[in-house]
């Protein structure tokens, strides 16, 4: 593989691993070497959306050791977004089992520690019995696969820019943004696509009550920094993401004040530095910020570097999933 060339897409490996609750119970996690599901055509995931999914990734240190990060954290993330699609879930212990099982079964496909690929683990919940009225299944399937990957955003950590888009939103105010499920990506790929043409990165969307405060990105959460102060938006229609979180305690570690609250649109342009956050994206410097509403930019530094404290944050949650620096707060889960 040309590890250092790798886009963010699927790549072949070995296999995936894969189990199915039905009677009442999950079955034991099997691998099977084959891509294909077949389903029927009335199942819910289909027809309803009953869908879940996970992503999170396995990281080879310098030691040749295979890292997980958080991924506990995924697994009850998975619980959460299945609770609020009346899906069975797996349990924590059957997510993790699974994971792993995925993992070990592609130890050649995780990149090394140079280059900057990393081995991304997509887990995912779907409902898998007919069901015509509007009903949950009553059968589901929980796969896990694996890709090699390299960047979310072209360059890695380098600033990208994006755009506000008032004209859709990913999510309804008391709907399912804080639940990881597709109908929210389908709902982003119009503005995506709006938003790549215009010749941005991704779409930045407000709440969708009163479009007044920022909600999130497409692939992942916002942040602001000023006055040595990390700032993030807290709303019910955002993705709970596990790396702000693990962000906000690190910028905590640095002395650094966090606030989670509403962040008034206004407020973009007092922001020192500004970013995005994610498992895919990492951290991704915000360089500007395009507002159609008031035909205005804002450019973070010269739009061009990454700020100073990004930086600093981006090196320190690196070095924690590669092994580099030590694991104070016990994130990291030591495969091999
Ligand atoms: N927000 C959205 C919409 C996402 O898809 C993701 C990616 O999972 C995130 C935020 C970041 O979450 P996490 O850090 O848990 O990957
Ligand atoms: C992730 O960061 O894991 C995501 O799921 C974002 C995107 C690829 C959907």
């Amino acid at each position: 593989m040309d590890w250092s060339n790798l886009s963010f897409g699927y790549h072949p490996t070995h296999g995936n691993v894969r189990c199915c609750y039905q009677d009442g119970k999950w079955s034991a996690p099997v691998f099977n070497a084959s891509t294909e599901i077949t389903l029927h055509m009335a199942a819910t995931c289909l027809h309803y959306g009953q869908e879940v999914f996970e992503g999170l990734k396995a990281y080879c240190g310098k030691d040749g050791k295979i890292r997980l990060f958080r991924v506990e954290e995924n697994a009850k993330r998975m619980i959460n977004s299945a609770t609020y699609l009346k899906m069975e879930a797996p349990s924590q212990e059957l997510f993790i089992e699974a994971v792993r099982m995925a993992v070990n079964a592609n130890l050649d496909f995780v990149p090394p520690y140079e280059g900057g690929a990393t081995l991304y683990i997509r887990p995912l919940l779907i409902g898998t019995s007919p069901q015509v009225g509007v009903k949950p299944a009553s059968e589901f399937l929980f796969v896990v696969f694996v890709t090699p990957v390299g960047p979310y955003f072209k360059g890695g950590f380098q600033p990208v820019n994006v755009i506000i888009d008032r004209d859709h939103d990913r999510a309804a105010p008391l709907g399912t943004g804080h639940a990881k499920t597709g109908g929210n990506y389908a709902a982003s790929l119009l503005s995506l696509d709006v938003s790549n043409q215009q010749g941005y990165a991704t779409a930045l969307y407000l709440d969708a009550r009163e479009k007044k405060y920022v909600d999130e990105c497409g692939p992942a959460n916002f942040f602001g920094i000023k006055h040595n102060t990390y700032v993030t938006p807290k709303s019910h229609s955002i993705l709970p993401s596990i790396t702000n979180m693990s962000i906000m305690t690190l910028a905590e570690d640095m002395g650094l004040k966090v606030e989670r609250r509403q962040v008034p649109v206004q407020e973009l342009q007092t922001f020192e530095e500004a970013g995005e956050c994610g498992t895919a994206a990492v951290i991704t410097p915000i360089g500007k910020i395009f507002d159609p509403a008031t035909d205005q930019t804002i450019t973070y530094g010269d739009g061009k570097t990454a700020g100073a404290i990004s930086t600093q944050l981006y090196n320190q949650l690196r070095a924690i999933q590669y092994g580099d620096a030590p694991d104070p707060h016990k994130w990291v889960t030591v495969l091999r």
